[in-house]
């Protein structure tokens, strides 16, 4: 790293100090301290730059301080910044409503809540669905991520880090595999586990709902087949089972339309947003088919901060940052660029041994391997690509049940020439060049 030598110690003494006021339960991907970012690059406290291929965890879709988020913020912030909506409404939260309302790729009548964080929004789904159906249970997937409160801890399917040292989990929730091509999980595996599952350990009219990601964050960017989502999408009709598609991380754009749930031709009864609808100020929601939204009582939903009107105000930016300036569409192109250019880097064959290379638009991900051609997840190699990017002034980030993936979620909005250069740190680092 170029690191400027009369700046040298702020990193390591601010290392210092987290480490001894923070507890250690919050980890920590780079040991680099942000200072100011723009669009899809960082500088850190030692003025050294990266370029940011993470975006806060998925976050930053329309890019660091888009313009139209910082107006509307601004905005807001010289109107006013909290009265509890459910308290005192206010005007940001209902157009934003009418916004996701209508980009939701459910038909018919729609009604939204927002809340404060993803876990929120996936505990609120599943509140709804045993609101609106009378039953307890949900079905979710192995190496899906839903959150970090006790119930989503119980939805999710990946026990490291997620897990450990703080069961026990509320009970109803059962784990069906997710498909994996080329670990040998079919689609009929999956649909063949929830029906041994309806035989063995719970009857279908005690579930309310079967939650999935249409592409799993965490779990490693697999990619549901459609044929899964239809098949879902029957077993829910035929049971009266509310599905729940989670879009916290796929949704926003990231795959080339505005939720991933588009590319199936499939409609969810539910679905939970939050991460890049608001550009970083911490806002999440459930969007769904009113008559099912409207089962709770009033008072059964909300929170101090549900839909703060600073939050939504950057939503409403962020959906205007999109439009301004066609991130879908450039979500498609970047895309196609990382896809190509990881394809290259694994056909040369060179350093580190790249596997499965998969994503959805620009939702895009790698498997680093033992050897050249091989299948055997490497997740040290995954951690010291990550570190040598890192010095290289790339912030990449790993994700996957074997931790052997790594994941690009570079601003849609960054320009052609950042992404390339970005890719170009990868190459280098893959290859020790
Ligand atoms: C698919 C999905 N659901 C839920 C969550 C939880 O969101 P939060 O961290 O905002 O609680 C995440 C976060 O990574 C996620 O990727």
């Amino acid at each position: 790293m170029n690191v400027n030598p009369s700046m040298k110690g702020n990193t390591e003494a601010l290392l210092e100090r987290r480490s001894k006021a923070i507890a250690r339960g919050m980890g920590m991907a780079a040991p680099v301290f942000a200072k100011r970012a723009e669009n899809a690059e960082i500088w850190d406290v030692e003025d050294r730059r990266f370029i940011d291929f993470v975006g806060g965890i998925a976050v930053l879709n329309a890019g660091h301080r888009h313009p139209a988020v910082m107006k509307r913020v601004q905005e807001q912030l010289n109107s006013f910044t909290h009265t509890c909506f459910t308290v005192m409404p206010y005007e940001p939260f209902v157009e934003l409503a009418e916004k996701l309302n209508a980009l939701a790729p459910i038909s018919g009548e729609k009604k939204s809540i927002f809340v404060t964080t993803g876990a929120e929004a996936v505990e609120n789904s599943i509140k709804i669905a045993r609101a609106a159906t009378g039953r307890s249970d949900v079905i979710a997937f192995n190496g899906a991520f839903h959150g970090r409160t006790l119930m989503t801890m119980a939805l999710t399917g990946k026990i490291l880090p997620y897990k450990v040292k703080f069961g026990p989990f509320p009970a109803g929730v059962w784990h069906v595999p997710y498909p994996v091509e080329h670990k040998g999980i079919s689609v009929e595996d999956t649909i063949d586990a929830i029906e041994w599952l309806f035989k063995s350990d719970v009857e279908p009219s005690r579930v309310a709902a079967i939650l999935i990601e249409p592409v799993q964050g965490e779990g490693g960017f697999y990619v549901a087949p459609k044929e899964l989502m239809v098949r879902l999408r029957k077993i829910c009709d035929e049971h009266g089972i509310v599905l729940i598609a989670d879009e916290i991380q796929s949704g926003f754009g990231r795959t080339g339309k505005w939720f991933a749930m588009e590319h199936f031709g499939v409609e969810p009864d539910l679905m939970t947003v939050a991460k890049s609808i608001a550009s970083g100020f911490p806002l999440a929601g459930v969007v769904g088919r009113a008559q099912i939204m409207d089962a709770p009582d009033p008072g059964g939903l909300g929170g101090t901060y549900a839909g703060n009107p600073v939050a939504c105000a950057a939503a409403l930016g962020t959906i205007e940052a999109f439009e301004q300036d066609k991130l879908l569409e450039k979500a498609q192109k970047q895309g196609k660029i990382i896809m190509t250019r990881l394809e290259a880097m694994k056909a040369r064959g060179k350093g580190m041994p790249i596997g499965d290379i998969r994503g959805l638009g620009a939702m895009a991900a790698f498997e680093l391997v033992t050897e050249h051609g091989g299948d055997k997840p490497d997740a040290a190699a995954a951690k010291t690509l990550t570190s040598k990017c890192l010095e290289r002034g790339l912030l990449i980030l790993t994700c996957g049940v074997w931790n052997d993936t790594v994941r690009l979620l570079c601003p849609l909005s960054a320009p052609e020439a950042i992404v390339e250069e970005g890719l170009d740190i990868l190459e280098a680092a893959l290859t020790g060049n």
